[in-house]
């Protein structure tokens, strides 16, 4: 098991190669005058390669038990899923077990040029998917709000929404996620993310900014932009609390991330953090071309400057599984569809992927903020 994850991921490993890397390799000579030693150096590679793999496992034993980690990121080890997959993909497990329900915030003006496509992109592989808007549309699974389609009322809307999901919807899915009609979600990388938590967990995630004015220390929001995933222990506690008016904004303006930042603040639901194992965002409020690009911008940039967990943008610091990015416009979705699930990149080796580790409520750790500005 573990020696076919060495094969894949250094093929360099195969016999063949060995006979360039000590030097005076070329030759013919040299090449037949080998051949006996062959058995030997195959057994000797195989014995190095066990004592490789022995004392990886002890490594990863270590690193898990002494508890170095601020949060128990998971590549480190291995769930016994692996062996339990059969012909069934990591992707179709994750279908199954972390079940999505999105929700895209619209309006008719969009449904013919941003809802239908998203609908025919990564729309497709939410579990469910449903477009709150103000009329019903033949093509598309709406859910007819009453709250007018004007910005200013955007958090009445989403409070709405999500009384709405709760109510009707609940056992559908297992995470509710919040997208507008110009996000792009990658379902697979939000899955992988959400799987060491159980939905019942009162927890939600996505780009985290500080909150702007006074606050407490671990208080923050999500970009709207990227969007944002509630478990359904969150959405229960945000349908059954938002008419609080000590902890929930009761009218309809004001900036919907916002506010809906600091009503789950209030009510006890936490602000998970979103980063990869390397700590990289997987949340982007904005479009790869300017997470790439903003790194030369500056230091007072505002993702920088409001950012929970710093950012840092360059092209080796962008998540390699990214969740969401914003301000795609609808062309650009059958971009990314090309590039992610139909380009193939001839001779790449395949990658090894594990599930993480699941992570208990008791044992749940959110590290404070790392962003130095104010
Ligand atoms: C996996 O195998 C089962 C039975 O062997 C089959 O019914 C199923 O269609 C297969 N699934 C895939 C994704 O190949
Ligand atoms: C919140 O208030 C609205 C409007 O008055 C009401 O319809 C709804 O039932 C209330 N929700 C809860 C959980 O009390
Ligand atoms: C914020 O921090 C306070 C004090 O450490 C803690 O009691 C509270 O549970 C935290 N709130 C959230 C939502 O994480």
């Amino acid at each position: 098991m573990a020696g076919e994850c060495i094969t894949l991921e250094n093929p360099s490993t195969y016999p063949g190669f060995h006979y360039n890397s000590n030097g005076f390799a070329s030759g013919k000579y040299y090449r037949s005058g080998q051949r006996i030693s062959t058995n030997r150096l195959v057994l000797l590679l195989l014995l190095l390669s066990s004592t490789l793999i022995v004392l990886y496992a002890y490594w990863d034993v270590m690193v898990l038990t002494a508890g170095t980690l601020p949060l128990a990121r998971g590549t480190s080890s291995v769930d016994s899923m692996e062996s339990g997959l059969g012909n069934e993909s990591l992707a179709e497990k994750l279908y199954r077990e972390v079940r999505v329900l999105c929700w895209v915030l619209t309006t008719p003006k969009y449904h013919k040029t941003r809802a239908i496509h998203i609908m025919r992109t990564w729309g497709k592989r939410c579990n469910k998917i449903y477009f709150m808007t103000s009329e019903p549309d033949d093509e598309l699974p709406t859910v007819v709000l009453t709250k007018p389609d004007r910005y200013e009322v955007l958090w009445g809307k989403t409070k709405e929404a999500f009384v709405h999901i709760h109510e009707q919807m609940r056992n559908e899915a297992d995470w509710f996620i919040k997208a507008d009609d110009d996000t792009y979600l990658f379902l697979e990388n939000l899955r992988y993310m959400l799987y060491p938590y159980s939905p019942e967990i009162p927890i939600y995630f996505g780009f985290n900014y500080k909150m702007v004015g006074t606050h407490q220390k671990n208080e923050s929001y999500m970009s709207g932009g990227s969007g944002y995933v509630l478990s359904r222990e969150a959405l229960r506690i945000f349908a059954e609390g938002l008419n609080d008016t000590s902890k929930c904004r009761q009218e309809d303006d004001h900036a919907e991330d916002v506010e809906m930042g600091k009503c789950l603040f209030n009510l006890g639901v936490k602000a998970g953090d979103s980063r990869d194992e390397q700590l990289r965002n997987r949340f982007y409020p904005v479009a790869p071309f300017g997470a790439l690009l903003s790194g030369n911008v500056g230091l007072d940039f505002w993702l920088y400057t409001y950012a929970y967990y710093n950012v840092r943008s360059c092209m080796d610091c962008l998540s390699e599984y990214p969740v969401a990015f914003h301000y795609v416009n609808s062309k650009q979705l059958y971009v990314y569809e090309y590039f992610n699930y139909q380009f193939q990149l001839s001779g790449r080796a395949p990658v090894v992927e594990r599930l993480p580790k699941k992570i208990r409520e008791e044992e749940l750790v959110i590290p404070e903020s790392d962003n130095p500005m104010s």
